[in-house]
């Protein structure tokens, strides 16, 4: 069977990206990477997907008059390289409702939280400073309201006594690389429920 031709958008250092590539190299993987975008020149993640000889291209949000003309570039890059499912990981670019309904049920995301708790920046410090007894992280379709959309698997952890931001965050990593790819393989096997007009994966 055909793998889904997936894009992924980074910004940064590209962990949950090497997650994803070292999960499609195994060929019984049900996915695949066709192009990995970065709106940041230089971002750290470009570099796993070179070294996996995987397409990159470098869209600089910068140098576009505004977010449409920017995700015009991104719509063109991405029909390029023929991506059926786009998978945000760490990409720090808000996009428009009209390119969110264009992908939707196509468009994923990983975020460093329990949703619905905390959405949006600094979540690890937040649930901290609330005394959460539990963290974790959470894969979910993209709607046009941030980190709102439909979950499509999560992952727990705890919180432990003396956690600082920085440690939570490495411990919620380790379970962002183990599901994200597990969302993945979900989508491509049709075992995850796409939103109402969105494709239905196999
Ligand atoms: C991750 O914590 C992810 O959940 C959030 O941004 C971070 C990206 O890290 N959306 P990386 O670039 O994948 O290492």
């Amino acid at each position: 069977m055909a793998r889904l031709k997936c894009a992924v958008l980074i910004s940064g250092r590209g962990s949950n990206l090497k997650a994803l590539i070292e999960a499609c190299a195994d060929a019984a993987f049900p996915a695949e990477i066709v192009v990995v975008i970065s709106n940041v020149p230089g971002a750290g993640g470009l570099a796993y997907a070179e070294a996996a000889g995987i397409a990159t291209r470098v869209i600089d949000h910068k140098k576009f008059a505004g977010r449409e003309p920017f995700e015009a570039r991104l719509t063109d890059a991405l029909a390029d390289a023929g991506a059926e499912l786009v998978c945000l990981a760490g990409f720090m670019r808000l996009l428009t409702p009209g390119f969110v309904e264009r992908w939707q049920g196509r468009l994923i995301n990983i975020h460093p939280s329990l949703l619905p708790a905390y959405p949006g920046l600094d979540t690890h410090a937040r649930a901290i400073a609330d005394g959460a007894k539990e963290a974790g992280c959470t894969v979910h379709y993209v709607v046009a309201e941030m980190d709102a959309g439909p979950i499509i698997l999560q992952a727990r952890v705890p919180v432990e006594p003396g956690d600082t931001p920085e440690t939570l965050a490495a411990r919620v990593l380790v379970t962002e690389h183990r599901i994200y790819p597990e969302a993945v393989r979900m989508i491509a096997e049709g075992r995850s429920q796409p939103l109402p007009g969105g494709k239905v994966f196999r």
